[in-house]
């Protein structure tokens, strides 16, 4: 017996509403390749923030990372209900990320060089999920809720690095925990514990 091609409604619905579903699942896996890849340059940085300044950078740099990583997986099941898939090659996802500025520092442990880079990472990060709120407003309402609130964190997430750089107030109350995600904990339950 053929395969049939199934009649998908979940998507039908989007293009009846004017959504390129190409053009979106292309950024949404470019963004799903930034977060995954930013949670690993990230783990490497943070290791890098040594001494008794560093202690404190450390704090921050974790919740950032943990909430990257909640990123990756709030976005990964809409991927797939909108019938794309991840590229089969690891290495070929990373490139796709083009993260490669997240590389330690010439001087691996200069705390303001490393906070740069995860500024600039965030910053980026903004442009991206922004970009997908713009795309999916008024038209696809389950992946602008996941992009805006993906979006919410990384503009903490920003307000942190520029308070730390440039002591520019960021109004910033303390996760309770590493990895709480207040916005996008409900799109991530797969990193929950219990
Ligand atoms: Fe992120
Ligand atoms: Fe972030």
């Amino acid at each position: 017996m053929p395969e049939s091609t199934p009649n998908v409604v979940g998507i039908s619905v989007l293009k009846q509403n004017g959504l390129d579903v190409d053009a979106l699942l292309k950024e949404l896996i470019k963004n799903a390749a930034v977060e995954f890849t930013a949670y690993y340059y990230f783990t490497n940085l943070r290791a890098h923030c040594t001494g008794m300044e560093g202690e404190g950078l450390k704090g921050i740099i974790e919740d950032a990372r943990l909430e990257d990583l909640s990123h990756f997986e709030s976005c990964l099941e809409r991927i797939y209900q909108l019938g794309g898939i991840l590229p089969n090659d690891a290495t070929e996802f990373i490139k796709i990320s083009g993260c490669e500025f997240l590389q330690l520092p010439a001087n691996p442990t200069d705390h303001k060089a490393i906070l740069e880079k995860c500024l600039k990472a965030e910053q980026g990060a903004i442009v991206n999920w922004n970009k997908i709120c713009q795309m999916t407003f008024g038209k696809d309402p389950v992946t602008y809720d996941i992009a805006k609130d993906i979006l919410a964190e990384e503009i903490e997430h920003e307000s942190w690095f520029l308070e730390l750089i440039y002591g520019r107030p960021s109004g910033h109350m303390r996760r309770k925990y590493a990895g709480e995600r207040p916005h996008t904990k409900k799109h991530s339950r797969a990193l929950d514990m219990a």
